[in-house]
Parts: structure tokens; sequence; C-alpha cells
């Protein structure tokens, strides 16, 4: 994680930091099988950051997040919402872990430093965090996915510098194996666009 960290206070920008998270070395998931770095797509001056999982098979391939089946769910549900212009899309991990297994906390710590060096540069207003690996990592919490969602929450990075509202919802990907709750993420992301869009007081 020192090694982590030190590379990505060194970036300045989106470019170096791409660059240096796929430099890295120091993340066990490199070397389990991954093809190559993935690290983000969208707008380098999003409002909203959106925070999955990990790279799938098709995220791996073509070295962009969420442009598999779960990621097209995503784009429909963005565009439905009036955000695909306005998002910035990373993972809590940077390298596929084996047969699309869940990334483990020691994995997601080693890659933190990158994500939050990322909400550091595009300086979003708020955070979407997808799925219970994501919501737990990120906020450090214990709970289900289906308590956290739809709900908001402080995200606060290490050094206690940057503090975001950050709200968890149902990954896409298990929203295609139960197309029943695609009301509830549908509700937590209209939530979500409201407070975007509510002019900022004073
Ligand atoms: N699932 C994720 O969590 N992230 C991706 O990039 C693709 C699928």
């Amino acid at each position: 994680v020192a090694a982590a960290k030190a590379a990505a206070a060194a970036c300045n920008d989106l470019e170096s930091l791409a660059a240096a998270i796929a430099a890295f070395e120091g993340c066990p998931l490199k070397s389990q099988g991954a093809k190559q770095a993935v690290f983000s797509r969208g707008v380098s001056d999003a409002q909203l950051m959106i925070i999955g999982e990990g790279p799938g098979a098709d995220e791996d391939a073509q070295g962009q997040p969420f442009v598999g089946r779960a990621g097209k769910l995503l784009d429909r549900m963005l565009k439905a919402a009036g955000l695909e212009e306005r998002v910035f899309i990373t993972n809590t991990v940077f390298w596929r872990p084996p047969g699309n297994r869940t990334p483990t906390p020691q994995e997601q710590a080693t890659c933190a430093p990158f994500v939050e060096r990322a909400i550091a540069l595009v300086k979003p207003k708020m955070l979407l965090l997808a799925g219970g690996a994501s919501a737990k990592a990120m906020l450090k919490r214990d709970e289900g996915i289906l308590t956290m969602r739809g709900r908001w929450f402080e995200w606060v990075s290490e050094d206690q510098s940057l503090e975001l509202p950050a709200m968890p919802t149902l990954h896409p990907a298990f929203l295609l194996r139960t197309p029943a709750q695609k009301k509830k993420a549908w509700q937590d992301l209209l939530t979500l666009t409201e407070r975007l869009d509510r002019p900022d007081r004073p």
C-alpha cells in the first residue's frame, strides 16, 4: 500500500495516473491472468464518479470498465437519467480477479490510493458505489448492500482532506440476474440525480 500511495501521490493528472496504474507491480491480481490494467472511462471533470467492483472478462479484453453486459445496462440507466455525459467510471481494483471472483479487501486496499487520487483529480460532487464489494470497501462498513442501497453516506479520504456524499446501489450485474430489482436501482439513480441537479446553496 505504501508503494501505491507514493505512486498515486506523484500523479498530477489522469493520464499520469493511468500510466502509474499500468506500471504498478504491487497488486497481486496483476500476475493472476489479467491481460491488462483497466482504469477508467468517462469525462475527466465529471460531476459523478461511479465505482464498481472490478473488471470482468470483457473489461479485461477491452481495457475499459463496464463495457460488457452489465456495463451496457449501466449505460442505458445513465442515459435515461441524463447522466451519460457527466460520469467518470472506475472500479475498486484495476485487474480482473481470476474467474471473476470478488476482489479481496487486501486487493482493494492495495488499489485504494489510486482510486482516491482519481477522486482528488476528477473532483466529482458525489460517488455512486455499484454493488456491495464497492460500498463496503469505499465506506469501510460491513453492512449488506440491500440495507445500504439508496442511502447517503459520507465518503472520507484516508487523510481526511476530502469528503463527498456517496450512495451505494445494486450492481448492474445483479440486476441482470434479478430484473425485479431494477426498480430499486432506478430509484437510487433518480434520488442521486435530484441531488446532483439541486442548485448549490450558499
Ligand atoms: N463489473 C464491475 O464491477 N466493474 C466492471 O468494470 C465491469 C463489471
